[in-house]
């Protein structure tokens, strides 16, 4: 029988990473493709996977989710490797420069809000946005409009009329609806980039349910909880922090059938105060003709971008 295959954006360190291994855990006879922007580390992590899993078959290939020329030269690749994708895990992300509001951390503080601040970040941290090569914002070109380009361009590898395939994007709690907005879907205006891009791939996954399930494709979007990673150490030094929650989430969506999922719902990390770890579903503040209309904006960006990238080929 042929491995099942899996690929994974952002595996050379923090959640891609511990998923890689658990993954292997739970079934050391899956092909897994990391694909990373970082050859020498995606290298490391090849070889120290197959250390521990030599059963395994474990691949690489490079690709920058914010510089889309790279997106279009994995995705060739990638469909010259493989005749199918299982699993895709769209988990790369940046949140950067994070910076603390120091004065909302007090006032939360001492707010009956105190845990979901915490278990949120709602309204504590802003962060610094630039635009890319692509004349992008770079936070949303990260954690959103490259994945997106990559599953358009990998299409032939993921929709299929016999077993399904999934699409398993990392979204956080920290999405909301008040920091997204259609007329600004990039968020160049705005202070939370990083909120608003995640509440964008809550929406795009519905809409991508909506378009897809039909020809095979499902997807699910879910939140880590709080992991300690190179992402969070950006905002609070090491020892502030405390892992709350290991990965069972990921894996627990990785053994559900994907019709028995619910596509309005996120699935939650989530820990009792005597640390047995167990999965939490929550009903995402979404609605299906916002996600439509903005799967509608992301198909007229691609186009655009696509005429754009094509004139600057001919021109070089
Ligand atoms: N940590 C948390 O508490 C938390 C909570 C909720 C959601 N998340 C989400 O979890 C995901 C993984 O983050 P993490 O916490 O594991 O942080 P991390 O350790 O910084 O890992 C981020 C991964 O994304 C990769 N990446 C960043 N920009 C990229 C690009 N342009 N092209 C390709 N790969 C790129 C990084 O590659 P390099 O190694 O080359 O930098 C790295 O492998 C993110 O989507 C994040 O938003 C994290």
């Amino acid at each position: 029988m042929a491995r099942k295959v899996v690929l994974i954006t952002g595996a050379s360190s923090g959640v891609g990473l511990a998923l890689c291994k658990r993954l292997l855990e739970e079934d050391n006879g899956l092909h897994l493709c990391l694909a990373c922007r970082n050859m020498s580390k995606a290298d490391a992590v090849r070889t120290a996977l197959l250390a521990s899993y030599p059963t395994a078959e474990v691949t690489t290939v490079q690709v920058d989710v914010s510089n889309l020329p790279s997106v279009f030269q994995a995705s060739k690749e990638l469909k010259q490797r493989f005749p199918r994708l299982d699993y895709v895990y769209l988990n790369a992300g940046i949140m950067p420069n994070p910076q603390l509001n120091i004065k909302a951390l007090f006032s939360g503080l001492f707010s009956r809000k105190v845990i979901h601040m915490f278990s949120t970040a709602e309204g504590l941290l802003t962060q610094d946005d630039k635009v890319t090569a692509d004349g992008l914002q770079e936070v949303f070109e990260t954690n959103v409009f490259g994945h997106f380009i990559l599953i358009e361009e990998l299409e032939p590898l993921l929709c299929h009329s016999d077993s399904p395939s999934r699409l398993i994007w990392t979204s956080s709690r920290n999405a909301k609806k008040s920091n997204f907005s259609l007329e600004d879907f990039q968020h160049s205006k705005g202070q939370e980039p990083y909120s608003s891009s995640k509440y964008a791939i809550d929406l795009l996954s519905l809409a991508l349910n909506r378009n897809f399930n039909q020809r095979g494709l499902y997807s699910s979007v879910l939140c880590p909880g709080t992991m300690l990673t190179n992402l969070t150490y950006g905002i609070l030094p090491p020892f502030i922090w405390t892992l709350l929650m290991p990965f069972i989430l990921l894996v627990w969506l990785f053994h559900q059938k994907p019709e028995s999922l619910d596509p309005l719902a996120k699935y939650l990390s989530s820990t009792t105060g005597f640390g047995r770890n167990y999965v939490m579903t929550q009903k995402m503040d979404l609605d299906e003709d916002t996600a439509e209309k903005f799967y509608q904006k992301l198909l007229e960006l691609e186009k655009h971008i696509r005429v754009t990238i094509h004139k600057t080929d001919d021109q070089s």
